[in-house]
């Protein structure tokens, strides 16, 4: 909330170390009681062997061996080299995609491209997606977000967009007119498809209705439930400011995963809908892709586990997976297309 200043490198490694450490407090998890209510239609005569169950799929053209991936992180200081090299060697080996932080320093830091280009020379096949806030689309050329993208060779670019965070964030940038049109610019002049998401507060009906027509590839929920970046952007703050007792007002705002899904799926919007936001077993992306979306990321539980180490990291993406194929087999479905969006096959609770 204070006046724009110019960024600084300093600023930036600061507040993205805050962020990965106050992600992990229990206090910055909106828990919304979101996937009880919907039922999954539990078969008792699949008519397949659970080795029949695939969940292989597509994200524009370049080919995944799961619909799961790993949400938009960390990207620019000290500590998200090592993070980005687990996550992005198991995504790899698993065939999940797989998002880096915001890179927004690129814009001012031209030092900053190399972490970008040193992942995607590791990691040669990874599905890797570039990721920048729309507040910063808006302000620079499609050539200078095409340099963004390059760097990291990605296949395509997610832009977040994030007011809720953005005006409780101390040093902000909530300034977002002229939103739609610059998501159309870039889809149209950009050589990569572009995806936009939320950081945990999710779209409602109306939003969709105002993408409908920008050219986006798909749009990422990311609803409520799980991470809430107004709850981080408080805890940033000393007790006694103004800035920690607004975003305690705001520490419930927004629109949970499942029913931003649901939105999408009523809207005139004819990209893909991606849903994460509270995310954190394999039975509740078995019901979001049940709901209409076709890919199901997670943030949060994946930094948990790549600060453990590969191994817990490669513990959690078996069991992720693991559910999400019981809940396809006991759904009596052995692909993807056989499941997303099936209104048959759940009911409200
Ligand atoms: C430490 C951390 C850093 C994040 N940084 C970014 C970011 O730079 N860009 C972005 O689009 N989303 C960012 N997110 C938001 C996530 O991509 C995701 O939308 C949100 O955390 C909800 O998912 P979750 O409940 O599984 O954590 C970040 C999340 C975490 C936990």
């Amino acid at each position: 909330m204070k006046p724009a200043t110019r960024p600084s490198s300093l600023d930036f490694e600061k507040r993205k170390k805050d962020h990965i450490d106050i992600s992990l407090r229990e206090e910055s998890q909106a828990f919304v009681d979101q996937f009880s209510r919907v039922e999954l239609q539990h078969c008792a005569l699949p008519e397949i062997d659970y080795t029949d169950v695939t969940i292989g799929c597509e994200v524009f053209s370049s080919r995944l061996k799961s619909p799961l991936f790993v949400s938009s992180m960390t990207l620019g200081h000290d500590g998200a080299k090592d993070i980005n090299h687990i996550m992005a060697k198991l995504c790899e080996e698993r065939g999940w995609m797989m998002g880096v932080g915001s890179q927004r320093r690129q814009l001012f830091d031209s030092h900053a491209y190399s972490e970008c280009e040193a992942l995607r020379e590791q990691f040669p096949h990874l599905v890797l997606f570039g990721n920048l806030g729309l507040s910063q689309v808006i302000q620079t050329p499609v050539e200078k977000v095409q340099s963004l993208v390059d760097s990291l060779g990605a296949q395509f670019l997610v832009v977040h967009t994030n007011p809720l965070q953005e005006v409780l964030q101390d040093e902000g940038t909530p300034q977002f007119a002229g939103g739609v049109e610059a998501l159309a610019q870039l889809c149209a002049k950009l050589g990569k498809p572009v995806v936009l998401k939320e950081t945990g507060c999710g779209f409602s009906l109306k939003t969709f209705e105002l993408l409908s027509d920008v050219g986006l590839a798909a749009i990422d929920v990311s609803g409520m439930g799980g991470t809430h970046w107004g709850r981080v952007e408080g805890l940033r703050l000393p007790e006694d400011s103004l800035g920690y007792q607004v975003a305690e007002t705001f520490k419930d705002w927004g629109l949970s995963t499942v029913d931003s899904v649901l939105h999408g799926n009523h809207s005139s919007f004819s990209g893909e809908i991606w849903a994460s936001g509270g995310v954190r077993n394999g039975l509740e992306a078995g019901k979001l892709l049940v709901l209409g979306a076709s890919k199901v990321g997670l943030a949060r539980p994946i930094l948990q586990a790549a600060l453990q180490g590969e191994l817990e990291l490669a513990k959690l993406m078996e069991r992720l997976e693991t559910e999400l194929k019981i809940a396809m087999f006991c759904l009596g479905c052995a692909k993807l297309p056989e499941i997303i969006g099936k209104r048959d096959l759940w009911v409200w609770k």
